[in-house]
């Protein structure tokens, strides 16, 4: 039985994103993770594994549905693109939970802005004005150019205005959009504050990189109405919005899972009794993700497994439909026998080897 691997790399996302389209990309994957969200009661729940350094932090998240099985390795290091690397990196596996056996290795950097973007669009279909047409994107890194084109495709936004401290990062997210044909009818503004950014804006995303808590946000900045799509704020200790803002009396916080956003998302600064909801129950229609036009809402998103394990799937399900540069790797062997490992992956080598190594003991004493 052929038990290859599949295997996507940063060439196999490549292939596929410029076969099918990053906004297609982000459109199927949103509604993925939405059905998943809607079957919240078939995964196992658990907040991600995190292993903090003085420099950033590395993750395992896994879930499962009990048919697959996933986890995905991912980093955040804020101080990485000083020397050239990214702030965020991943990788990610899905398993079928009946044998075991891994059906899929992919490089999540990539899937991670994009299903990241996904999910932070879908959120804003239930919890930002339905008129919404102007976006602040504080923050120009490695997500941003993601986020606009979900909340372009899902939200109908067509006025994006950018700031970040790094004048290039403005520039290069405002050229490789200009680049995009789907994109034509955004308008793009360069803001000189992010107050300028915010001001007038209807959803207001934050996605920079700092590990402190941060003020990137302050309550002056936020209006009535506003959607707060805060993405940055992921780690104990590294948060985005004044705490002030979430204590605003029109405020609604939303998060994905509220044991993993207790410990990691800007709700780690208010004390732990304070409300919010789960997204799987705007999701159901359980609680609405807005109630009034005037309400400030806000998704505290830091990324749960769940949209890895959407995301896993889907591109599964799209090598096998486009078969984009489909490569396979040996992760598992094929054996004849499966209780012969050893003999299988160096019984004729071992004996060979010793052969070589220790001629037997009758042919040096004959000599
Ligand atoms: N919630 C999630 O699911 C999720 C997923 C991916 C990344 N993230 C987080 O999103 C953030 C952005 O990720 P990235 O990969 O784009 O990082 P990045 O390092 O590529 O970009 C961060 C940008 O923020 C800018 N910045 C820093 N401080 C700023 C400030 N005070 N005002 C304006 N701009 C400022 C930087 O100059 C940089 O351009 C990170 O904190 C990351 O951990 C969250």
């Amino acid at each position: 039985m052929d038990r290859m691997v599949s295997y996507i790399g940063f060439a196999e996302i490549q292939t596929l994103l410029r076969r099918i389209g990053t906004a297609r990309f982000i459109a199927e994957l949103a509604k993925e993770i939405e059905a998943d969200y809607r079957r919240w009661s078939d995964f196992q729940h658990s907040p991600r594994l995190a292993s903090h350094s003085a420099t950033g932090v590395i993750e395992l998240m896994p879930a499962t549905d009990g048919k697959l099985f996933s986890f995905k390795y991912v980093n955040g290091h804020p101080a990485n693109t000083a020397s050239g690397l990214l702030t965020v990196t991943a990788f990610g596996v899905l398993a079928e939970v009946c044998t075991g056996y891994p059906l899929l290795v992919a490089e999540m950097t990539v899937a991670t802005a994009l299903r990241t973007a996904a999910m932070s669009a879908l959120a804003a279909t239930y919890m930002a004005r339905s008129d919404s047409r102007s976006m602040a994107m504080i923050g120009c890194g490695a997500q941003a150019e993601f986020q606009a084109i979900a909340f372009h495709t899902l939200c109908g936004i067509r006025e994006l205005r950018v700031r970040d401290i790094d004048p290039g990062s403005m520039a290069k997210v405002e050229r490789n959009l200009r680049s995009v044909p789907d994109l034509v009818d955004l308008r793009i503004v360069r803001a000189e504050t992010t107050a300028a950014a915010c001001d007038g804006a209807d959803v207001i995303t934050t996605a920079t990189a700092d590990k402190r808590n941060a003020f990137i946000l302050t309550p002056s900045m936020v209006r009535q109405g506003m959607h707060l799509n805060a993405i940055g704020g992921d780690c104990p200790g590294k948060t985005e919005l004044d705490p002030n803002i979430l204590l605003l009396p029109t405020a609604r916080i939303v998060v994905e899972y509220e044991r993993q956003a207790r410990i990691e998302g800007e709700i780690q600064r208010l004390p732990a009794g304070h409300p919010v909801h789960e997204f799987t129950d705007v999701v159901s229609g359980a609680v609405t993700g807005r109630e009034h036009p005037d309400e400030i809402t806000i998704f505290d998103s830091v990324g749960f497994a769940l949209e890895d394990h959407s995301a896993l799937r889907y591109l599964l399900r799209l090598l096998r439909e486009e078969g984009a540069g489909t490569r396979t790797i040996d992760l598992v062997p094929a054996l004849r026998d499966p209780r012969d490992l050893f003999g299988e992956v160096l019984g004729e080598a071992e004996v060979g080897r010793q052969a070589a190594v220790q001629p037997p003991l009758c042919a040096t004493t004959s000599s």
